[in-house]
């Protein structure tokens, strides 16, 4: 058996699971991200024996919060071997800014290119580690002081502190932030493995975000692992039916990006285009596709103005079209919410038609593909502009977790956000996100259309709002591989 083998049944080990992929901490408005080198291999080993990081078990609000995760670079310096890393996948290992044809599919291009970040990038600033701290108000300094013991400043080199803002539930741009969360499968019970073909949900399987565990394939998804050999204090739990041992079993993969919002000309854009400033919410509200305040456009009109509250129970089934929530808004883009054959409660029909080699009466949502396999569970926080950092403007340190980087993160982002060709659209990007490079063709990438029942409204030359500043990819161990790491020889 291979390393898609099932290999645990029943719930998932909270007590193994960094708390991060349970919790995204919003009762801890306190946080900084410390991006760090490794200086000494043996104090920064001696500090992650003792960290006191945060498992998932916890039952009722906790004070404070520690989470550590490595990037490739990272495993390697502290001692991981060859054949180890060699388990992991290819774009973890060539990282997040190492490969010139991941830049371009990723939109890092033109002022986000990585030669220009400020920290991750190939050449300038490489990342080994992050700290992430959270506490209540008025406790990180305290928290900090705590976590930073004499091997952590022994052993690592601070990169860049990256300071967030205060939480209140808002992005930069003024929108409700973090609202919609897929819901995972903790107890692992059978009912949500059954695949359900037809309708959108809510509800995914662990092992699209905790290694170890069944995925929305039904099977495990690849993990990384070390020789039995290499862990003769059976510290790992073994691979069933062979003699590896699951470096991966209770990790996840951390994706971090420094967002750069534009938050000035964002508003000033759309104030010149549609002419006031009341024009000008409408449009970002069609842009994002929820209402500053988190009201979906499309829950609205499929639930008859009963729903005016940020609510995750909508899906685009009713509006095919676009006509109330456009078919590029960010967050159609980012979860088009389609079943697995595309069209949602129309899929049925669809799957005859294609059984029966008719056309289909959607084309256009064939080229979306299901929804269910391209999750992510967001962690975000924004920061502010601020003098002492060198950040000029603020923005949004995107986080996010996922089990599959290319398969989840890197899809939504090339195949969702950036490309041209979403849903049947052309020459647009992400509103949001979209970096209006254009294609290798010199093809535009910098429309927005909102399809209305007459002629679709189109903004040309939308500018670029959102830059990249840095980011990494991280493998964000379980407590016992943590354990591993810390004590490599
Ligand atoms: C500065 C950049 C960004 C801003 C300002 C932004 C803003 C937002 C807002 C306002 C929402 C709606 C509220 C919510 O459901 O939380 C949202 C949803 C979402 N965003 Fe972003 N976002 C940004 C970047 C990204 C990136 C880079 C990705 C992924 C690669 C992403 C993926 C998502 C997803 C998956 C959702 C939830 C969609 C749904 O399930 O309805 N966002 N974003």
């Amino acid at each position: 058996m291979g390393p898609r083998s099932p290999v645990t049944t029943g719930k998932v080990e909270l007590e193994d699971v960094q708390g991060i992929v349970r919790s995204g901490y919003g009762t801890l408005p306190e946080a900084v991200f410390l991006i760090l080198t490794i200086a000494d291999p043996a104090s920064a080993k001696a500090w992650l024996a003792s960290a006191p990081v945060t498992n998932a078990a916890f039952q009722k609000q906790i004070p404070s919060a520690l989470h550590v995760a490595l990037t490739s670079g990272g495993l390697r310096r502290i001692g991981l071997s060859e054949e180890a890393l060699a388990s992991f996948p290819a774009e973890f290992k060539s990282g997040m800014s190492g490969d010139e044809s991941r830049t371009r599919r990723l939109g890092d291009l033109g002022p986000s290119a990585p030669q220009s970040w400020t920290w991750g990038g190939p050449e300038n600033a490489p990342v080994d580690v992050v700290a992430m701290l959270y506490a209540e108000a008025g406790a990180l300094v305290d928290w900090r002081r705590l976590v930073e013991t004499p091997s952590f400043f022994a052993g690592f080199h601070l990169v860049r502190e990256l300071r967030t803002g205060l939480m209140d539930g808002r992005e930069p741009f003024g929108f409700a932030d973090g609202l919609s969360q897929p819901s995972i499968d903790w107890i692992r019970d059978t009912r949500s493995q059954e695949n359900d073909e037809y309708h959108y949900r809510d509800r995914i399987a662990a092992g699209e975000m905790v290694l170890g565990y069944t995925n929305e394939y039904g099977l495990v998804t690849d993990r990384p692992f070390v020789p039995e050999q290499a862990d003769p204090h059976g510290v790992l739990r073994a691979f069933v039916g062979d003699d590896r041992r699951d470096l991966g079993a209770n990790g996840s993969y951390l994706v971090i990006r420094q967002l750069e919002q534009d938050v000035t000309g964002f508003w000033q854009f759309l104030e010149s285009v549609g002419g006031s400033r009341q024009a000008a919410e409408q449009l970002a509200e069609k842009m994002v596709g929820r209402a500053r305040s988190g009201t979906p456009l499309a829950a609205v009109e499929s639930k008859a103005s009963t729903v005016h509250e940020p609510s995750n129970d909508f899906d685009f089934d009713g509006d095919p079209d676009g006509i109330t929530c456009p078919l590029g808004a960010h967050i159609r883009r980012a979860n088009p919410r389609n079943a697995d054959i595309p069209g949602g409660t129309q899929s049925r029909l669809s799957g005859l038609l294609r059984q029966l080699g008719l056309p289909r009466p959607l084309p256009r949502t064939d080229v979306i593909a299901s929804a269910r396999f391209h999750r992510i569970l967001r962690r975000g926080r924004k920061y502010d502009p601020s003098q002492e950092t060198g950040d000029m403007s603020g923005g949004l340190y995107f986080v996010c977790l996922n089990a599959n980087i290319a398969r989840q993160f890197e899809f939504i982002q090339n195949a969702w956000l950036e490309s041209s060709k979403f849903g049947g659209l052309s020459s647009e990007s992400d509103p949001i996100v979209g970096s209006r490079v254009p294609l290798l063709d010199g093809s535009r990438t910098d429309s927005f259309t909102c399809q209305t029942n007459g002629a679709p409204n189109r903004i040309e030359s939308l500018p670029s709002f959102v830059t990249v500043r840095g980011g990494a990819y991280f493998f964000l161990p379980g407590l016992r591989a943590l354990q591993y790491l810390a004590a490599l020889p």
